[in-house]
Protein backbone atom coordinates (compact mmCIF):
# COMPACT_ATOMS: atom_id res chain seq x y z
CA UNK A 1 0.00 0.00 0.00
CA UNK A 2 0.86 3.54 -0.72
CA UNK A 3 2.01 5.59 2.07
CA UNK A 4 -1.10 8.04 1.66
CA UNK A 5 -3.26 6.10 -0.97
CA UNK A 6 -6.89 6.78 -1.96
CA UNK A 7 -10.00 4.32 -1.55
CA UNK A 8 -12.87 4.38 -2.30
CA UNK A 9 -14.78 1.42 -0.39
CA UNK A 10 -18.20 0.44 -0.94
CA UNK A 11 -20.79 -1.99 0.38
CA UNK A 12 -23.67 -3.80 -1.56
CA UNK A 13 -26.63 -1.90 -1.24
CA UNK A 14 -29.38 -2.91 1.23
CA UNK A 15 -32.79 -3.75 -0.18
CA UNK A 16 -35.24 -0.63 0.60
CA UNK A 17 -37.96 -2.86 1.90
CA UNK A 18 -37.38 -4.72 5.49
CA UNK A 19 -34.96 -4.96 8.22
CA UNK A 20 -31.45 -5.06 8.37
CA UNK A 21 -30.75 -8.12 9.75
CA UNK A 22 -27.36 -10.29 11.30
CA UNK A 23 -26.41 -11.49 7.89
CA UNK A 24 -26.28 -8.87 6.25
CA UNK A 25 -23.93 -7.34 8.87
CA UNK A 26 -21.74 -10.03 9.11
CA UNK A 27 -21.05 -10.76 5.14
CA UNK A 28 -20.92 -6.92 4.36
CA UNK A 29 -21.48 -3.75 6.36
CA UNK A 30 -19.21 -5.12 9.51
CA UNK A 31 -16.00 -6.16 7.56
CA UNK A 32 -15.97 -3.13 4.89
CA UNK A 33 -16.49 -0.39 7.76
CA UNK A 34 -13.91 -2.59 10.27
CA UNK A 35 -11.66 -2.12 6.79
CA UNK A 36 -12.51 2.28 6.48
CA UNK A 37 -11.73 2.71 10.10
CA UNK A 38 -8.52 1.48 9.42
CA UNK A 39 -7.60 3.38 6.36
CA UNK A 40 -8.79 6.18 7.65
CA UNK A 41 -6.32 5.77 10.66
CA UNK A 42 -3.57 4.93 8.33
CA UNK A 43 -3.99 8.15 7.09
CA UNK A 44 -5.34 7.49 3.63
CA UNK A 45 -8.23 9.58 1.64
CA UNK A 46 -11.04 6.94 1.88
CA UNK A 47 -14.73 7.70 0.46
CA UNK A 48 -17.14 5.29 2.20
CA UNK A 49 -20.13 4.51 0.36
CA UNK A 50 -23.44 2.80 0.70
CA UNK A 51 -27.25 3.92 -0.50
CA UNK A 52 -30.30 1.75 -0.17
CA UNK A 53 -31.37 -0.48 -3.28
CA UNK A 54 -34.89 1.29 -3.89
CA UNK A 55 -35.94 -0.17 -7.06
CA UNK A 56 -37.76 -3.09 -7.93
CA UNK A 57 -40.80 -5.14 -8.85
CA UNK A 58 -40.66 -6.73 -4.97
CA UNK A 59 -40.55 -3.02 -3.34
CA UNK A 60 -43.44 -2.07 -5.57
CA UNK A 61 -45.58 -4.92 -4.70
CA UNK A 62 -45.23 -5.01 -1.06
CA UNK A 63 -45.70 -0.49 -1.08
CA UNK A 64 -48.85 -1.19 -2.76
CA UNK A 65 -50.13 -3.92 -0.33
CA UNK A 66 -49.30 -1.41 2.06
CA UNK A 67 -50.97 1.38 0.82
CA UNK A 68 -48.26 3.48 0.46
CA UNK A 69 -46.47 5.02 -2.77
CA UNK A 70 -43.35 3.66 -3.56
CA UNK A 71 -41.25 7.19 -2.62
CA UNK A 72 -42.72 6.95 0.90
CA UNK A 73 -42.33 3.31 1.35
CA UNK A 74 -38.81 3.52 0.08
CA UNK A 75 -38.03 6.59 2.28
CA UNK A 76 -39.21 4.76 5.63
CA UNK A 77 -36.71 2.44 4.68
CA UNK A 78 -34.06 4.17 4.18
CA UNK A 79 -34.07 6.21 7.30
CA UNK A 80 -34.92 2.95 9.40
CA UNK A 81 -31.19 1.38 8.10
CA UNK A 82 -29.78 4.50 8.41
CA UNK A 83 -30.88 4.97 12.06
CA UNK A 84 -29.97 1.39 12.45
CA UNK A 85 -26.05 1.42 10.69
CA UNK A 86 -25.44 4.35 13.66
CA UNK A 87 -26.36 2.34 16.11
CA UNK A 88 -23.76 -0.24 14.87
CA UNK A 89 -21.26 2.54 14.67
CA UNK A 90 -21.48 1.77 10.57
CA UNK A 91 -19.44 5.10 9.14
CA UNK A 92 -20.55 5.92 6.08
CA UNK A 93 -19.42 8.70 4.19
CA UNK A 94 -22.45 9.08 2.66
CA UNK A 95 -25.65 6.31 2.73
CA UNK A 96 -27.82 7.67 -0.62
CA UNK A 97 -30.50 6.00 -2.50
CA UNK A 98 -30.77 4.98 -5.79
CA UNK A 99 -34.11 6.66 -6.37
CA UNK A 100 -32.05 9.74 -6.24
CA UNK A 101 -31.71 12.27 -8.80
CA UNK A 102 -28.07 12.01 -9.02
CA UNK A 103 -28.58 8.22 -9.34
CA UNK A 104 -30.93 8.32 -11.25
CA UNK A 105 -29.26 10.44 -13.62
CA UNK A 106 -26.45 8.61 -13.37
CA UNK A 107 -27.65 5.17 -14.86
CA UNK A 108 -29.53 6.98 -17.47
CA UNK A 109 -26.09 8.29 -18.64
CA UNK A 110 -24.77 5.21 -18.67
CA UNK A 111 -27.57 3.68 -20.29
CA UNK A 112 -27.30 6.23 -23.43
CA UNK A 113 -23.23 5.27 -23.31
CA UNK A 114 -24.23 1.89 -24.03
CA UNK A 115 -26.75 2.33 -26.24
CA UNK A 116 -25.02 4.92 -28.09
CA UNK A 117 -21.34 1.87 -28.59
CA UNK A 118 -24.02 -0.72 -29.99
CA UNK A 119 -24.52 -2.34 -26.13
CA UNK A 120 -27.85 -2.54 -26.42
CA UNK A 121 -30.69 -3.67 -28.66
CA UNK A 122 -34.33 -4.27 -28.73
CA UNK A 123 -36.31 -7.31 -28.88
CA UNK A 124 -40.13 -8.18 -29.18
CA UNK A 125 -40.97 -10.63 -26.52
CA UNK A 126 -44.18 -12.31 -25.12
CA UNK A 127 -44.82 -11.16 -20.84
CA UNK A 128 -47.24 -12.64 -18.95
CA UNK A 129 -50.06 -9.75 -18.81
CA UNK A 130 -52.80 -8.76 -16.07
CA UNK A 131 -55.77 -7.62 -17.99
CA UNK A 132 -57.85 -6.96 -14.85
CA UNK A 133 -54.88 -4.40 -13.25
CA UNK A 134 -53.99 -3.48 -17.10
CA UNK A 135 -50.32 -4.82 -16.56
CA UNK A 136 -47.46 -6.41 -17.49
CA UNK A 137 -46.15 -8.69 -14.72
CA UNK A 138 -42.49 -9.42 -14.62
CA UNK A 139 -40.40 -11.25 -11.40
CA UNK A 140 -42.43 -11.17 -8.80
CA UNK A 141 -45.55 -10.34 -9.77
CA UNK A 142 -46.28 -13.61 -10.94
CA UNK A 143 -46.50 -16.60 -8.77
CA UNK A 144 -47.59 -20.08 -9.36
CA UNK A 145 -45.51 -23.45 -8.78
CA UNK A 146 -42.46 -23.86 -9.53
CA UNK A 147 -41.38 -25.67 -12.78
CA UNK A 148 -38.70 -27.91 -11.14
CA UNK A 149 -39.30 -28.92 -7.93
CA UNK A 150 -43.53 -28.03 -7.69
CA UNK A 151 -43.13 -26.04 -4.83
CA UNK A 152 -46.34 -23.97 -4.64
CA UNK A 153 -46.39 -20.20 -4.32
CA UNK A 154 -43.69 -19.10 -5.63
CA UNK A 155 -42.32 -16.11 -7.63
CA UNK A 156 -41.80 -15.57 -11.29
CA UNK A 157 -37.91 -15.41 -10.92
CA UNK A 158 -36.71 -18.03 -8.86
CA UNK A 159 -37.83 -20.71 -6.54
CA UNK A 160 -37.41 -20.10 -2.75
CA UNK A 161 -37.19 -23.67 -2.13
CA UNK A 162 -34.95 -25.68 -4.64
CA UNK A 163 -33.07 -22.37 -5.48
CA UNK A 164 -33.27 -22.79 -9.44
CA UNK A 165 -33.89 -19.41 -10.88
CA UNK A 166 -36.63 -19.26 -14.27
CA UNK A 167 -37.98 -17.11 -15.95
CA UNK A 168 -42.02 -16.15 -15.74
CA UNK A 169 -43.33 -17.69 -18.23
CA UNK A 170 -42.10 -21.27 -16.93
CA UNK A 171 -44.15 -21.37 -13.85
CA UNK A 172 -47.14 -23.96 -13.51
CA UNK A 173 -50.07 -22.32 -12.92
CA UNK A 174 -49.36 -18.74 -12.96
CA UNK A 175 -51.57 -16.10 -11.04
CA UNK A 176 -51.38 -12.20 -10.93
CA UNK A 177 -49.67 -11.34 -7.59
CA UNK A 178 -51.85 -8.25 -7.37
CA UNK A 179 -55.14 -9.66 -8.10
CA UNK A 180 -54.62 -13.80 -7.97
CA UNK A 181 -56.06 -14.07 -11.60
CA UNK A 182 -54.63 -15.91 -14.58
CA UNK A 183 -52.47 -13.60 -16.66
CA UNK A 184 -52.08 -13.85 -20.40
CA UNK A 185 -49.44 -13.77 -22.80
CA UNK A 186 -48.80 -10.32 -24.63
CA UNK A 187 -46.16 -8.93 -26.96
CA UNK A 188 -44.34 -6.14 -25.72
CA UNK A 189 -40.48 -4.77 -26.53
CA UNK A 190 -37.70 -5.23 -24.13
CA UNK A 191 -34.43 -3.89 -24.33
CA UNK A 192 -31.37 -6.60 -24.02
CA UNK A 193 -27.50 -5.32 -23.14
CA UNK A 194 -25.16 -7.39 -24.89
CA UNK A 195 -23.05 -9.66 -22.15
CA UNK A 196 -22.26 -12.37 -24.33
CA UNK A 197 -20.41 -9.78 -26.12
CA UNK A 198 -18.31 -9.40 -23.42
CA UNK A 199 -17.03 -12.73 -22.81
CA UNK A 200 -13.70 -11.87 -23.69
CA UNK A 201 -12.74 -9.04 -22.30
CA UNK A 202 -14.36 -10.44 -18.96
CA UNK A 203 -12.48 -13.07 -19.13
CA UNK A 204 -9.21 -11.41 -19.44
CA UNK A 205 -10.14 -8.86 -16.91
CA UNK A 206 -11.38 -11.60 -14.38
CA UNK A 207 -7.82 -13.42 -15.25
CA UNK A 208 -5.73 -10.70 -15.26
CA UNK A 209 -6.75 -9.51 -11.54
CA UNK A 210 -4.46 -11.19 -9.16
CA UNK A 211 -6.52 -8.92 -6.24
CA UNK A 212 -9.75 -11.09 -7.00
CA UNK A 213 -10.69 -13.72 -4.54
CA UNK A 214 -9.52 -16.69 -6.44
CA UNK A 215 -11.98 -19.17 -5.25
CA UNK A 216 -14.57 -17.00 -6.67
CA UNK A 217 -12.68 -16.17 -10.11
CA UNK A 218 -12.80 -19.83 -10.32
CA UNK A 219 -16.40 -20.33 -10.42
CA UNK A 220 -17.12 -16.97 -12.52
CA UNK A 221 -14.63 -18.06 -15.39
CA UNK A 222 -16.47 -21.00 -15.15
CA UNK A 223 -19.73 -19.36 -15.94
CA UNK A 224 -18.11 -17.41 -19.00
CA UNK A 225 -16.93 -21.09 -20.35
CA UNK A 226 -21.11 -22.29 -20.17
CA UNK A 227 -21.42 -19.26 -22.07
CA UNK A 228 -23.05 -15.99 -21.32
CA UNK A 229 -27.04 -14.39 -22.16
CA UNK A 230 -27.87 -11.36 -23.02
CA UNK A 231 -29.22 -9.97 -20.09
CA UNK A 232 -33.41 -8.50 -20.34
CA UNK A 233 -32.78 -4.86 -18.95
CA UNK A 234 -36.60 -3.88 -19.60
CA UNK A 235 -39.42 -3.46 -17.20
CA UNK A 236 -42.83 -2.74 -17.82
CA UNK A 237 -43.65 -1.35 -14.91
CA UNK A 238 -43.76 2.28 -13.26
CA UNK A 239 -41.08 2.29 -10.49
CA UNK A 240 -37.31 2.32 -11.63
CA UNK A 241 -34.89 4.49 -13.40
CA UNK A 242 -37.81 5.42 -16.80
CA UNK A 243 -35.74 4.41 -20.01
CA UNK A 244 -34.03 7.49 -21.73
CA UNK A 245 -35.36 7.00 -25.14
CA UNK A 246 -38.48 8.33 -26.58
CA UNK A 247 -39.95 5.41 -27.78
CA UNK A 248 -39.27 3.59 -24.36
CA UNK A 249 -41.96 5.32 -22.54
CA UNK A 250 -43.56 3.41 -19.42
CA UNK A 251 -40.48 1.36 -19.62
CA UNK A 252 -38.01 1.14 -16.71
CA UNK A 253 -34.27 -0.12 -16.46
CA UNK A 254 -34.21 -3.60 -14.04
CA UNK A 255 -33.07 -2.70 -10.62
CA UNK A 256 -29.78 -4.67 -11.50
CA UNK A 257 -28.60 -2.19 -14.43
CA UNK A 258 -29.02 0.79 -12.03
CA UNK A 259 -28.25 0.07 -8.59
CA UNK A 260 -24.58 -0.65 -9.02
CA UNK A 261 -24.09 2.05 -10.56
CA UNK A 262 -25.22 4.14 -7.71
CA UNK A 263 -21.77 3.25 -5.78
CA UNK A 264 -20.14 5.75 -8.87
CA UNK A 265 -22.80 8.66 -8.64
CA UNK A 266 -23.08 8.80 -5.06
CA UNK A 267 -19.24 8.19 -4.93
CA UNK A 268 -19.16 11.51 -7.22
CA UNK A 269 -21.67 13.11 -5.44
CA UNK A 270 -20.10 12.80 -1.75
CA UNK A 271 -16.74 14.26 -3.48
CA UNK A 272 -18.07 16.67 -5.28
CA UNK A 273 -20.09 18.43 -2.42
CA UNK A 274 -16.16 18.64 -1.05
CA UNK A 275 -15.38 20.62 -4.39
CA UNK A 276 -13.08 17.39 -5.54
CA UNK A 277 -13.27 15.99 -9.17
CA UNK A 278 -14.88 12.90 -8.50
CA UNK A 279 -14.15 11.27 -11.56
CA UNK A 280 -10.45 11.60 -11.52
CA UNK A 281 -10.67 10.72 -7.69
CA UNK A 282 -12.45 7.43 -8.69
CA UNK A 283 -9.60 6.69 -11.58
CA UNK A 284 -6.80 7.16 -9.42
CA UNK A 285 -8.18 5.14 -6.25
CA UNK A 286 -7.93 1.85 -4.94
CA UNK A 287 -11.52 0.18 -5.55
CA UNK A 288 -12.97 -1.90 -3.01
CA UNK A 289 -17.01 -3.82 -3.27
CA UNK A 290 -17.61 -5.40 -0.39
CA UNK A 291 -20.25 -8.06 -0.70
CA UNK A 292 -21.85 -11.25 0.01
CA UNK A 293 -21.40 -14.32 -1.92
CA UNK A 294 -25.24 -14.13 -3.18
CA UNK A 295 -24.48 -11.35 -5.83
CA UNK A 296 -21.05 -12.56 -6.94
CA UNK A 297 -23.11 -13.24 -10.73
CA UNK A 298 -24.00 -9.05 -10.74
CA UNK A 299 -20.68 -7.55 -9.42
CA UNK A 300 -18.10 -10.46 -11.53
CA UNK A 301 -20.03 -9.83 -14.57
CA UNK A 302 -22.83 -7.44 -14.99
CA UNK A 303 -21.28 -4.88 -13.08
CA UNK A 304 -17.68 -5.01 -15.00
CA UNK A 305 -19.41 -5.88 -18.24
CA UNK A 306 -21.22 -2.22 -18.15
CA UNK A 307 -18.34 -0.42 -16.71
CA UNK A 308 -16.15 -2.17 -20.18
CA UNK A 309 -19.07 -1.15 -22.06
CA UNK A 310 -19.04 2.55 -21.22
CA UNK A 311 -15.53 2.36 -22.84
CA UNK A 312 -13.93 2.29 -18.30
CA UNK A 313 -14.68 5.45 -18.25
CA UNK A 314 -14.28 4.39 -14.57
CA UNK A 315 -12.13 1.85 -13.53
CA UNK A 316 -13.07 -1.51 -12.79
CA UNK A 317 -13.29 -2.37 -9.20
CA UNK A 318 -9.83 -3.86 -7.61
CA UNK A 319 -11.05 -5.72 -5.23
CA UNK A 320 -14.33 -7.40 -4.19
CA UNK A 321 -13.95 -9.30 -0.63
CA UNK A 322 -16.63 -11.82 -0.71
CA UNK A 323 -18.01 -13.03 2.21
CA UNK A 324 -20.25 -16.47 2.88
CA UNK A 325 -24.24 -16.24 4.82
CA UNK A 326 -24.15 -16.22 8.17
CA UNK A 327 -26.09 -19.13 9.68
CA UNK A 328 -28.39 -18.57 12.99
CA UNK A 329 -27.59 -21.60 15.45
CA UNK A 330 -26.86 -24.22 11.85
CA UNK A 331 -29.91 -23.03 9.97
CA UNK A 332 -30.16 -20.63 6.94
CA UNK A 333 -31.37 -17.38 8.01
CA UNK A 334 -34.80 -16.68 6.79
CA UNK A 335 -37.30 -13.57 7.20
CA UNK A 336 -40.03 -15.59 5.81
CA UNK A 337 -40.01 -18.67 8.06
CA UNK A 338 -39.30 -15.89 10.77
CA UNK A 339 -35.99 -17.07 11.73
CA UNK A 340 -33.68 -14.35 12.25
CA UNK A 341 -32.25 -11.98 13.95
CA UNK A 342 -32.90 -8.51 13.50
CA UNK A 343 -30.19 -5.92 13.97
CA UNK A 344 -32.89 -3.57 15.77
CA UNK A 345 -33.51 -6.03 18.24
CA UNK A 346 -30.14 -7.20 18.97
CA UNK A 347 -29.00 -3.60 19.73
CA UNK A 348 -31.92 -3.11 21.68
CA UNK A 349 -30.25 -6.15 23.77
CA UNK A 350 -26.70 -5.51 23.70
CA UNK A 351 -24.19 -3.24 23.40
CA UNK A 352 -23.07 -2.47 19.62
CA UNK A 353 -19.89 -3.41 19.88
CA UNK A 354 -20.38 -6.79 21.35
CA UNK A 355 -22.16 -7.82 18.33
CA UNK A 356 -19.02 -6.24 16.34
CA UNK A 357 -17.03 -8.10 18.28
CA UNK A 358 -18.32 -11.16 18.40
CA UNK A 359 -18.82 -10.84 14.42
CA UNK A 360 -15.61 -10.35 13.30
CA UNK A 361 -13.71 -12.74 15.37
CA UNK A 362 -16.53 -15.89 13.66
CA UNK A 363 -16.01 -14.55 10.34
CA UNK A 364 -13.19 -15.42 8.01
CA UNK A 365 -11.91 -13.97 5.26
CA UNK A 366 -13.78 -16.36 2.64
CA UNK A 367 -17.13 -17.97 1.12
CA UNK A 368 -17.48 -20.27 4.22
CA UNK A 369 -21.12 -19.48 6.01
CA UNK A 370 -20.42 -19.03 9.70
CA UNK A 371 -22.52 -19.98 12.47
CA UNK A 372 -24.48 -17.46 15.10
CA UNK A 373 -24.90 -19.05 18.50
CA UNK A 374 -26.55 -17.77 21.34
CA UNK A 375 -23.87 -19.81 23.83
CA UNK A 376 -21.12 -18.83 21.25
CA UNK A 377 -21.58 -15.61 21.65
CA UNK A 378 -21.85 -15.10 24.84
CA UNK A 379 -18.40 -17.60 25.49
CA UNK A 380 -16.70 -14.99 22.88
CA UNK A 381 -17.69 -12.03 25.09
CA UNK A 382 -17.49 -13.37 28.77
CA UNK A 383 -13.87 -15.09 27.95
CA UNK A 384 -12.30 -13.35 25.57
CA UNK A 385 -13.61 -9.29 25.78
CA UNK A 386 -14.35 -9.02 29.16
CA UNK A 387 -11.96 -11.93 30.65
CA UNK A 388 -9.01 -10.63 28.58
CA UNK A 389 -9.01 -6.85 26.95
CA UNK A 390 -11.69 -5.92 29.86
CA UNK A 391 -9.21 -7.30 32.21
CA UNK A 392 -6.37 -6.10 31.82
CA UNK A 393 -7.41 -2.24 30.50
CA UNK A 394 -9.67 -2.68 33.98
CA UNK A 395 -6.70 -3.71 35.65
CA UNK A 396 -3.86 -1.34 34.58
CA UNK A 397 -6.39 1.76 34.84
CA UNK A 398 -7.31 1.42 38.55
CA UNK A 399 -4.04 0.27 39.51
CA UNK A 400 -2.79 3.38 38.81
CA UNK A 401 -5.98 5.44 39.57
CA UNK A 402 -5.76 4.18 43.44
CA UNK A 403 -1.58 5.53 43.33
CA UNK A 404 -2.99 9.14 43.01
CA UNK A 405 -3.98 8.52 39.08
CA UNK A 406 -0.65 9.78 37.99
CA UNK A 407 1.81 7.66 35.43
CA UNK A 408 4.94 7.09 36.92
CA UNK A 409 8.26 7.53 35.93
CA UNK A 410 10.00 4.33 35.18
CA UNK A 411 12.81 2.62 37.52
CA UNK A 412 14.66 0.45 35.21
CA UNK A 413 13.62 -1.69 32.05
CA UNK A 414 14.58 -5.16 32.52
CA UNK A 415 13.97 -7.97 29.80
CA UNK A 416 10.04 -8.27 30.80
CA UNK A 417 9.63 -4.58 30.41
CA UNK A 418 11.64 -4.83 26.90
CA UNK A 419 9.62 -7.74 25.48
CA UNK A 420 6.90 -5.60 25.81
CA UNK A 421 7.90 -2.59 24.56
CA UNK A 422 8.67 -4.89 21.53
CA UNK A 423 5.58 -6.45 21.28
CA UNK A 424 4.18 -3.20 21.49
CA UNK A 425 6.32 -1.65 18.67
CA UNK A 426 5.15 -4.88 16.41
CA UNK A 427 1.70 -4.46 16.85
CA UNK A 428 0.61 -2.53 14.05
CA UNK A 429 2.56 -3.85 11.61
CA UNK A 430 1.54 -7.31 12.43
CA UNK A 431 -2.28 -6.34 12.87
CA UNK A 432 -2.27 -3.66 9.87
CA UNK A 433 -0.80 -6.33 7.29
CA UNK A 434 -3.32 -8.75 8.55
CA UNK A 435 -6.56 -5.76 8.16
CA UNK A 436 -5.00 -5.28 4.44
CA UNK A 437 -4.98 -9.16 3.56
CA UNK A 438 -8.71 -8.92 4.53
CA UNK A 439 -8.07 -11.30 7.32
CA UNK A 440 -10.73 -9.64 9.99
CA UNK A 441 -10.44 -12.48 11.98
CA UNK A 442 -7.19 -13.43 12.19
CA UNK A 443 -6.30 -9.31 12.72
CA UNK A 444 -8.40 -9.65 16.08
CA UNK A 445 -6.71 -12.71 17.11
CA UNK A 446 -3.52 -10.59 16.93
CA UNK A 447 -5.04 -8.51 19.14
CA UNK A 448 -6.31 -10.78 22.06
CA UNK A 449 -2.74 -12.20 21.71
CA UNK A 450 -1.53 -9.06 22.59
CA UNK A 451 -3.74 -8.06 25.17
CA UNK A 452 -3.12 -11.49 26.72
CA UNK A 453 0.58 -11.40 26.69
CA UNK A 454 -0.13 -7.83 28.90
CA UNK A 455 -1.97 -9.62 31.22
CA UNK A 456 0.69 -11.95 31.59
CA UNK A 457 3.36 -9.08 32.00
CA UNK A 458 0.98 -7.53 34.91
CA UNK A 459 0.69 -10.67 36.56
CA UNK A 460 4.25 -11.33 36.30
CA UNK A 461 5.41 -8.12 37.06
CA UNK A 462 2.67 -8.30 40.69
CA UNK A 463 3.12 -4.13 40.57
CA UNK A 464 1.14 -4.54 43.91
CA UNK A 465 4.30 -5.99 45.69
CA UNK A 466 5.93 -2.48 44.83
CA UNK A 467 9.24 -3.92 44.41
CA UNK A 468 11.87 -2.26 42.07
CA UNK A 469 10.28 -1.51 38.21
CA UNK A 470 6.92 -1.29 39.30
CA UNK A 471 6.99 1.95 37.79
CA UNK A 472 7.74 0.29 34.81
CA UNK A 473 5.27 -1.75 35.11
CA UNK A 474 2.70 0.97 35.10
CA UNK A 475 4.04 3.18 33.16
CA UNK A 476 4.56 0.04 30.41
CA UNK A 477 0.83 -0.89 31.17
CA UNK A 478 -1.07 2.21 30.45
CA UNK A 479 0.42 2.81 27.28
CA UNK A 480 -0.17 -0.87 26.51
CA UNK A 481 -3.77 0.29 27.24
CA UNK A 482 -3.50 2.99 24.86
CA UNK A 483 -2.03 0.64 21.94
CA UNK A 484 -5.02 -1.18 22.47
CA UNK A 485 -7.67 1.61 22.27
CA UNK A 486 -6.11 2.49 19.01
CA UNK A 487 -5.88 -1.22 17.57
CA UNK A 488 -9.44 -1.99 18.81
CA UNK A 489 -10.77 0.63 17.23
CA UNK A 490 -11.66 -0.56 13.52
CA UNK A 491 -13.46 -3.13 15.64
CA UNK A 492 -14.76 -2.32 18.91
CA UNK A 493 -14.88 2.21 17.78
CA UNK A 494 -17.61 3.04 20.49
CA UNK A 495 -15.64 1.13 23.82
CA UNK A 496 -12.05 1.98 22.25
CA UNK A 497 -13.30 5.84 22.40
CA UNK A 498 -14.35 4.96 25.80
CA UNK A 499 -10.87 3.58 27.01
CA UNK A 500 -9.85 6.56 25.21
CA UNK A 501 -11.30 9.16 27.86
CA UNK A 502 -10.29 6.59 30.64
CA UNK A 503 -6.80 7.08 29.64
CA UNK A 504 -7.57 10.88 30.26
CA UNK A 505 -6.08 11.48 26.50
CA UNK A 506 -6.55 14.20 24.73
CA UNK A 507 -8.71 14.08 21.75
CA UNK A 508 -10.55 10.86 20.14
CA UNK A 509 -8.99 7.34 18.80
CA UNK A 510 -10.65 8.27 15.31
CA UNK A 511 -7.84 11.12 14.82
CA UNK A 512 -5.03 9.07 16.18
CA UNK A 513 -2.70 7.44 13.64
CA UNK A 514 -2.72 3.55 13.67
CA UNK A 515 1.25 3.28 13.29
CA UNK A 516 1.64 5.53 16.69
CA UNK A 517 0.08 2.02 18.53
CA UNK A 518 3.63 1.18 18.37
CA UNK A 519 4.87 4.20 20.07
CA UNK A 520 4.62 4.58 24.05
CA UNK A 521 2.61 8.06 23.93
CA UNK A 522 1.50 8.37 27.28
CA UNK A 523 4.16 10.05 28.71
CA UNK A 524 5.18 9.94 33.06
CA UNK A 525 3.41 12.61 34.48
CA UNK A 526 0.23 12.33 32.88
CA UNK A 527 -2.56 12.29 34.74
CA UNK A 528 -5.36 9.59 33.92
CA UNK A 529 -9.25 10.43 33.77
CA UNK A 530 -12.26 8.68 35.29
CA UNK A 531 -12.33 4.32 35.31
CA UNK A 532 -15.18 2.26 35.10
CA UNK A 533 -15.57 -1.25 34.09
CA UNK A 534 -14.82 -1.23 30.67
CA UNK A 535 -16.52 -4.47 29.82
CA UNK A 536 -19.77 -6.27 31.59
CA UNK A 537 -20.49 -9.95 31.21
CA UNK A 538 -23.52 -11.11 29.30
O1 LIG B 1 -28.94 -8.39 -3.14
C1 LIG B 1 -29.18 -7.28 -2.68
O2 LIG B 1 -29.54 -7.11 -1.52
C2 LIG B 1 -29.02 -6.06 -3.56
N1 LIG B 1 -29.86 -5.01 -3.09
C3 LIG B 1 -27.58 -5.67 -3.56
C4 LIG B 1 -27.28 -4.55 -4.47
S1 LIG B 1 -25.63 -4.21 -4.45
C5 LIG B 1 -25.37 -3.23 -5.71
F1 LIG B 1 -24.80 -3.70 -6.67
F2 LIG B 1 -26.02 -2.21 -5.81
ZN1 LIG C 1 -54.17 -9.17 -11.73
Amino acid sequence: MRSRGRFVVTAALPYANGELHLGHIASTYLPSDIFVRYLRLKGHEVVYICATDDFGTPILVKAEKEGKTPEEYVRYWHRRDAEDFEALGISFDLFHMTSSEECVGFAQYVFKRLYENGYIYKKRIEQFYCEYDKKFLPDRYVIGTCPYCGAKDQYGDGCEVCGRVYKPTELIDPRCAICGRRPVLKETEHYYFRLSSLASELRDWLEGNEKLQPDVKKYVLRWIEDGLEDWDITRDISWGVPIPLEDASGKVLYGWFDNHLCYISSTLLYLERKGIDGKEFWNSSTIYHFIGKDIVYHHYLLLPAIRIAMGREYKLPDYMPTRGHLLLEGRKFSKSKGWYVSLRDFLNRFDPDYLRFYLASITPSGQNDVNFEWEGFKAKINNELVANIGNFVYRALIFVKREGGVVPEPDGFEELDEALVGDLKNSPKLVGDLIERNELDKALKEIEALSSKCNGYFQHKEPWRKRRGYRTCLYLSINAVRSLAILLFPYIPFSSERIWRMLGLEGDVASQSWDDAGRLGVKPGHRIGEVSIPFEKV
